[in-house]
């Protein structure tokens, strides 16, 4: 659907930077609200309509150009990655979290705007087992999946409310920044390890961030309104292949190392030890049978070019 006054939430950060190029050079028209004055003159520069504000102010210019969007694709979320990621702050993240969301619809005008793409997280999911599941699968949420759950489950009383919310559950959105660079490339290019759960292989569904961008621009066109959809690629891998991956492109060797659960939580917090300790085989039938196609349909062809993506930006010489 060309041509459209898309409104964005979280257009600065790092899916949000991916779905911005997408958007305007699909030649939609963008309005965004960001906190920081600088975000906004970069995004300026690029032709979206910053406007510097808070979601979490019910006041503000914003709450104007989201009541003219067409469609309103929402990727803002509390800080995540950096620092130690305690029980605390991932409490402080969640309450945070459906207070935006509340924020944000509240402001919506349904007669207006026809999709809201509300972009979750599959750790809501969590716990899939050994069998390839689907968005009809019981949650069992782990990792960050707890403390998404408030947030998403609202979401079934505002489209009740006749908010034309389409959710898009990504898995792990694999890149050139975010944890992506802060775990994997960052201490790879340092010489440092890389660290993994003791055990057997636990196997994620990954996607690289350029197609999750891709997906849920594509779903604010072909969305259906109150379904759910695993934004995720075709082959399901065991965690530390992306590591694996990412090692050999960047040429080095022997970085990676698994501890038991207990010392992995006091190194990197309990959020993110668990988000090793579970299995998550997903499917994206239901997006690819909206038409969707990728152009990284396995980690195997997406993690090397995320990483000439980061090398580009960060030219450091490598310690082997
Ligand atoms: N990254 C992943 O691996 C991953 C995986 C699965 C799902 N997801 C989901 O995808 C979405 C986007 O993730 P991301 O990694 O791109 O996020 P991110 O890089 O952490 O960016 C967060 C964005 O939220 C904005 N924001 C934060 N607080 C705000 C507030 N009070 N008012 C207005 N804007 C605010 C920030 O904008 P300013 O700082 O400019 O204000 C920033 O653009 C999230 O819903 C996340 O749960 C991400």
């Amino acid at each position: 659907m060309p041509g459209q006054r898309i409104f964005v939430a979280g257009a600065s950060g790092f899916v949000g930077t991916c779905f911005l190029r997408a958007a305007l050079a699909a030649g939609h028209e963008v309005d965004a609200v960001t906190r920081s004055k600088s975000h906004a003159e970069a995004l300026r520069a690029q032709g979206v309509n910053a406007i510097v504000g808070d979601l979490l102010n019910s006041e503000g210019a914003w709450r104007k150009a989201l009541r003219n969007a067409d469609s309103v694709v929402h990727l803002a979320q509390p800080q995540t990655f950096g620092g130690h990621l305690t029980k605390a702050r991932a409490t402080q993240y969640s309450v945070l979290r459906f207070d935006m969301d509340r924020a944000l619809f509240a402001a919506i005008d349904p007669a207006r705007t026809r999709r809201i793409v509300y972009v979750a997280g599959t750790s809501y999911y969590g716990e899939c087992g050994s069998e390839i599941c689907d968005e009809n699968a019981m949650p069992l949420p782990r990792g960050w999946g707890p403390y998404l759950a408030p947030a998403i489950e609202a979401l079934p009383d505002y489209i009740a409310r006749g908010l034309p919310i389409v959710a898009a559950f990504p898995g792990w959105v694999y890149g050139p920044g975010s944890w992506f660079a802060q775990y994997v490339l960052e201490p790879l290019r340092d010489g440092k390890p890389v660290y993994g759960l003791r055990g057997r292989a636990r196997y994620t569904s990954p996607v690289h961030v350029e197609d999750c961008a891709r997906a849920i621009l594509h779903l604010t066109g072909k969305g259906e309104i109150g379904n759910r959809y695993f934004v995720v690629d075709d082959a399901p891998v065991p965690g530390e292949r992306l590591a694996e991956i990412a090692a050999n492109a960047l040429g080095v060797t022997g970085h990676g190392r698994k501890l038991p659960f207990i010392l992995l939580k006091l190194l990197v917090g309990r959020v993110i030890a668990e988000s090793l300790a579970y299995e998550s085989r997903l499917s994206n039938n239901r997006l690819k049978s909206t038409g969707f196609s990728f152009n990284f349909p396995t980690c195997e062809q997406g993690v090397p070019h995320a990483v000439r993506a980061w090398l580009q930006k960060n030219p450091a010489p490598m310690v082997e």
